[in-house]
Order: C-alpha cells, then structure tokens, then sequence
C-alpha cells in the first residue's frame, strides 16, 4: 500500500468525515470495551481516518498517537482536535500522518496499538501484523475492528476489484474471521478477545483484542 492508497483517502476524507457511523451502537460497545483495555496505556492508532474513535479514546489511555497514511484525513482530525480542545476536551492526543511500517523503522513502542476499519486496507496481513508486533512491548495489546471480506458474498468480492479499477475503491486486502485470527496468533500473539458488537444483523467485523507474547 503507498501513494496511490494515500491519493484515495486524500480525495475521499471530507466526504468520509461527513458520512455518519453506520453502527452507532456497534461503535459505542467497541469504545466502551477498547477504554476498558487501555488505562494509562501508551496508545497508537493506525487509520485513525479523520479522528472520531481518537477523541472518544484519548482520554483513557495515558498518551495517544493517532496516525493515517493520508495527509487528507489527519488534516481533518487535526481541526476536530482542535474544536475539541476549544470546548474543554484534554486529552493526550496528537495526530500524525505515518503507516506502522514508517512507525517499526523508527523503533517506536507502544503498550496498545488500535486498528478501527483499517487491517483490510494496510496491504500484506502478514507483513502488517509483523510490524504491529514490533511496535509493541512484551505483554502489549493489538485491538482490531475490521471488515473480513473473505466471509461476504462472492458479487461484493468480485466488484471490488472492478470499482479499484476505475478508482471507486482502495485497495483491499481479503481474508476471513477465521483466516484473520490465524494470522494474529502466527504473527506472535496470544488473542484474549474475539467479540462481535454490531448491533444489526451480520456483524462481519469481529472485535478481536489480542496480547503480544
Ligand atoms: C475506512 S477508513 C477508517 C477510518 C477510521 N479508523 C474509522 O474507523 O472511521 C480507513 C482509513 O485507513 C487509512 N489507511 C489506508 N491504508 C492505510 C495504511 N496502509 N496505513 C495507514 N492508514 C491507512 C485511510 O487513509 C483511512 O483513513
């Protein structure tokens, strides 16, 4: 995943901060549960988008990076940042714009890395989830809510790369809930948490809280 990724996102973030959660509830559950996992927790966020699940988590974690591959996204976080701290909110936020493989090569390391809606769109599951581990100390937790491609119907597989073709869509990388919690453990992780909190139907986006062995 690089630039042509980054491009995507960049023109797709005004409109992407303006669509409403699909899944209130579903994301209420998945904040309520991710605070409970992370007090004082030196946090990083990958594809944090335009920062909604940040400024909801920040202030149970001890500090908090939240970071997105397009420089569009993280210019729209940064100006709900700042709203935020306009109107009272303190918490130990900062955006960036960085992938987790910028973040491994600098050595970083975090106590939690978060993943909303972001591991099926960070390109090679195995070589993201090599880096994720890296970034973490002994002991660290991965959490993770994200699409399994792998586990929808066959029609919305096949039109994805038709609609990446024309531009419609990011690239996308497609494994299923199982396959995803394989890899996790592969990737040298021990998983503590495999949950399902949408609140409609079918809930393909398993909430997966997993410890770095
Ligand atoms: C579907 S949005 C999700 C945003 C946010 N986490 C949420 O749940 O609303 C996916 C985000 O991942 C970012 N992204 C895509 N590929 C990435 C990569 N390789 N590294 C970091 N961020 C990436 C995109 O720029 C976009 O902001």
């Amino acid at each position: 995943m690089g630039d042509k990724d980054a491009r995507f996102w960049d023109r797709a973030a005004r409109k992407y901060a303006a669509s409403p959660i699909g899944d209130e509830a579903g994301f209420e559950r998945t904040l309520a549960r991710t605070r409970a996992l992370i007090p004082g927790a030196r946090a990083v966020e990958l594809g944090c988008g335009t920062g909604t699940a940040a400024l909801r988590l920040a202030d149970a974690a001890g500090s908090y990076l939240a970071t997105d591959i397009s420089g569009g996204m993280i210019a729209i976080a940064q100006e709900k940042l700042e709203d935020a701290r306009r109107t009272g909110f303190n918490g130990q936020l900062s955006f960036r714009q960085a992938t987790a493989g910028i973040l491994a090569d600098e050595g970083a390391r975090y106590d939690a890395v978060l993943g909303f809606n972001y591991l099926h769109l960070a390109g090679d599951l195995a070589a993201v989830l090599g880096h994720i581990r890296s970034l973490l100390v002994p002991g660290g937790l991965f959490i993770s809510k994200t699409p399994c491609v792998g586990d929808m119907n066959p029609l919305v597989r096949l039109a994805i790369p038709l609609m990446r073709l024309v531009g419609k869509a990011p690239g996308v990388t497609t494994f299923s809930a199982a396959s995803l919690a394989e890899a996790i453990s592969a990737a040298g992780f021990e998983i503590l948490e495999n949950e399902r909190h949408g609140s409609k139907k079918r809930d393909l986006r398993p909430f997966i809280a997993a410890r770095a062995l």
